[in-house]
């Protein structure tokens, strides 16, 4: 695997792939790379010839007070489990080399789908995640890209994107994969004391107990919200959102909506943890 960090040297890799007729896989990441992230590379390894992963921390999805300056940073391990996983190429780019004119202008925005949820309390992050992945699929110009369904409505944004902008590249999501424990990994996990890493995985039992819930017919959707969200808080999370939504348009559910999906963010200390769950009822 070669590491390099200019966007001139992946689109001369890639030509060269393409001349010999092989099919390039992405996997676009933030680095401190976990098995969870590994699975998308083998995902994309099982569908295309070539597998590229990129590592870049993009500024432009972290708020004013979010951890930007903090995220982990491990390229070196990063390349040594990318190396094992038989990735092809790993393109580490520096902040210039994305955003060449400094502060961009050029924006790529999906309205409705990232006002709820995530969008509505992380003001601006969404619009960073789809500008940065429409620059990634400009220079990497992939058939296939891998994201993982933990960040159950970044896919679906990338989604809508992706064909609303007639992008070429089929978008495939990945199951989340977790601990132990139920807990999905994160690279956010690392922030956790131990005390708190004790009690995370409470944030997957309560989707469990929601989707059971769900399962046995229980429709007062907010109700079932509102009585999950009060004993997080009182179990010491910091509920952001504990939503019941429709698994397309992530709006709050409605009677009769059928493809439903469980999400929560919460704060724990000060790390700020997401999951979800897809429940399908009658
Ligand atoms: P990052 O948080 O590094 O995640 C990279 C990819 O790994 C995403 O598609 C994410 O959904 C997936 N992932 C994370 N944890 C996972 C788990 N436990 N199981 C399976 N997949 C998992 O998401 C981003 O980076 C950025 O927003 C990015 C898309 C790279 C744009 O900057």
């Amino acid at each position: 695997m070669q590491t390099v960090h200019s966007v001139s040297q992946v689109r001369e890799h890639v030509r060269s792939w393409r001349s010999k007729g092989l099919s390039v896989g992405f996997v676009p990441t933030m680095g401190n790379l976990h098995p969870g992230h590994i699975s998308l590379v083998n995902e994309a390894r099982r569908r295309c010839d070539v597998v590229v992963v990129s590592i870049f921390v993009n500024p432009t999805q972290f708020g004013p007070n979010e951890d930007f300056d903090n995220y982990p940073r491990t390229l070196d391990a990063d390349a040594a489990a990318l190396v094992d996983a038989e990735a092809d190429l790993l393109f580490a780019p520096a902040v210039d080399e994305m955003y060449p004119l400094g502060s961009n202008q050029t924006w790529v925005d999906v309205d409705r789908l990232g006002d709820t949820l995530c969008g509505a309390s992380r003001e601006g992050h969404f619009r960073g995640v789809t500008t940065v992945v429409s620059k990634l699929f400009n220079i990497v110009q992939p058939d296939v890209a891998v994201f993982g369904e933990k960040d159950f409505q970044q896919l679906a944004i990338l989604r809508r994107m992706t064909e609303e902008l007639l992008f070429p590249i089929k978008i495939v999501g990945a199951p989340t994969l977790r601990e132990d424990d139920g807990l999905a990994l994160s690279s956010r996990n690392g922030y956790l004391s131990d005390s708190e890493r004790a009690q995370a995985p409470q944030l997957q039992q309560t989707l469990q107990a929601i989707g059971q819930a769900l399962q046995a017919g229980e429709r007062d959707f907010r109700a079932l919200e509102q009585r999950h969200t009060d004993s997080l808080n009182q179990q010491g999370f910091q509920v952001d959102y504990l939503t019941i939504a429709n698994a397309r348009s992530l709006a709050l559910a409605a009677p009769g909506d059928t493809d439903l999906v469980v999400a929560v963010a919460a704060k724990l200390g000060r790390t700020r943890l997401i999951d979800n769950i897809s429940v399908s009822i009658v």
